[in-house]
């Protein structure tokens, strides 16, 4: 029993977190001196993390030092680091055809990928896919599209909201002002509306009763004094609010704004760039509001780190012409194929271990509300779950501070996780987290928090 014992502590021990030098270590110093130097200060970087290898959930860093990743390279190692199906595929595949261009021909990757995809998405309709390299691209397919499709400009998107950095992308970002900073005249025509933060509602009003008051001011206000609707060609949503904060929208919310949308003739577009591909325990998020949308952005997760864009449409609305939008690196072989295994994978068991290891690390967190006078509010689906931190549960008001110091003793004991709003923690680990690496983190986080009282 014994033995027993010791091995299957040997098993795990590999798989949790172990600090061997001072953050940075001496190699990992190297590194940051040089980037300092060479590389663009616009990154965000939260603490000094050196990745040198990764295996599952672990980071490896260049002087010996293994991380826990609760973050998953920003939501998109979805089957872990380097997974050995995902790995071997793209070596087979990079030995057979790495680039044709699917703008000018054809390959079987991208067609199987584009079905695959079309039978996923939410609806019974016929859809078609195109094709792109990151979540922002995504989004501006979605955009053009919306455009072109209904012969209206106006764009509707949500305060709080993040869509990319790319001009049109960055045009319905309201996430933080930074980000659009010195960079106008953005694209034009573009609306912002309060989303159902409930937490901090824009309107002061109580959830349970308020009627999604929100979505009034969309249809009272900026219909009829800012905007028409008949003007409107798409309202784009993130089903769960990423870097805005990992907020979840009631599910009336949703419903309603997609029959708002439905009743003008407006393209309900889902941006599930961060929320897709499994993260909240199902497929795509929008799933858990029982709502389809016209058109659905995926990016990061799909192809566990190959880069790769995908808008998906109904067929009736992807209907444009040749040439109209297109894409030189756009969906290449490689990625597809790591983003097929992926799916496999996923439906082969990566998914139900997301919905039980999210369950475990919603139980495992819910207690802080109770028991810290930090933490405001708990919340997510699946492995996509946020912790809110205040300074004073009555007022709610943010601290961003502190969570900034949970964020920073979270990597000086191994952990990564990152922030997202002002003042959010953002757990968004590996979909294959095991439950030994789920409860080690809940163990960090809690007394990081602790630690703040
Ligand atoms: C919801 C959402 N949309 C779009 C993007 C932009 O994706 P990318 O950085 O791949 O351009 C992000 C990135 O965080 C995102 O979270």
């Amino acid at each position: 029993m014994k033995r027993t014992n010791e091995a299957s502590s040997r098993d795990t021990a590999h798989k949790l977190p172990k600090i061997v030098t001072t953050l940075p270590g001496p190699k990992a110093k190297e590194v940051l001196d040089m980037d300092t130097k060479y590389v663009s200060p616009s990154y965000t970087r939260s603490y000094p993390l050196v990745a040198e290898s990764a295996a599952g959930s672990i980071v490896t860093d260049p002087d010996g030092n293994r991380f826990l990743d609760f973050n998953a390279g920003i939501a998109v190692c979805s089957t872990g680091h380097c997974h050995p199906e995902i790995v071997k595929t793209i070596q087979d595949q990079a030995a057979k055809l790495i680039h044709m261009s699917g703008t000018d021909f054809y390959y079987s990757a991208q067609t199987r990928l584009a079905r695959k995809l079309a039978q996923l998405a939410p609806g019974e309709s016929p859809k078609k896919v195109f094709f792109s390299n990151s979540g922002a691209e995504a989004v501006e397919c979605a955009m053009k599209l919306a455009r072109y499709k209904t012969g209206r400009t106006v764009m509707i998107a949500f305060i709080g909201a993040f869509h990319g950095r790319t001009m049109g992308a960055l045009s319905l970002t309201a996430s933080k002002a930074l980000q659009r900073k010195g960079f106008a005249p953005l694209v034009p025509q573009v609306v912002h509306i309060p989303y159902a933060y409930c937490y901090r509602c824009e309107f002061g009003k109580d959830p349970k009763t308020c009627g999604t008051d929100c979505l009034r001011y969309l249809t009272e206000t900026v219909f009829k004094k800012v905007v028409d609707p008949s003007d409107v060609a798409g309202i784009i949503m993130e089903p769960i609010q990423g870097e805005g904060g990992y907020v979840v929208p009631p599910r009336d919310f949703v419903q309603k704004l997609r029959a708002i949308t439905r009743e003008h003739g407006i393209m309900l577009i889902a941006d599930e760039v961060q929320s897709g591909i499994g993260r909240t325990g199902k497929m795509f998020a929008i799933e858990h509001f029982d709502v389809q949308p016209d058109i659905l952005c995926i990016a990061k997760g799909i192809a566990s780190g190959m880069p790769l864009g995908c808008t998906v449409a109904d067929a009736s609305v992807m209907d444009w012409k040749p040439g109209m939008h297109a894409s030189t690196f756009g969906g290449n072989p490689i990625s597809c194929e790591a983003a097929l295994k992926t799916l496999e994978l996923l439906e082969a068991g990566v998914m139900e271990n997301c919905r039980q290891m999210g369950a475990r690390l919603k139980e495992r967190l819910a207690g802080l509300v109770e028991s810290s006078p930090h933490v405001g509010d708990v919340r997510g689906e699946g492995l996509m779950v946020g912790i809110e931190m205040v300074t004073d549960k009555q007022t709610r008001a943010p601290a961003p501070a502190l969570r900034d110091r949970v964020v920073n003793r979270c990597f000086e004991k191994g952990v990564l996780i990152l922030g997202c709003g002002p003042n959010t923690v953002r757990l968004s680990p590996p979909l294959i987290i095991e439950r030994a690496q789920v409860d080690f983190a809940a163990d960090v986080l809690e007394a990081a928090i602790r630690e703040l009282n």
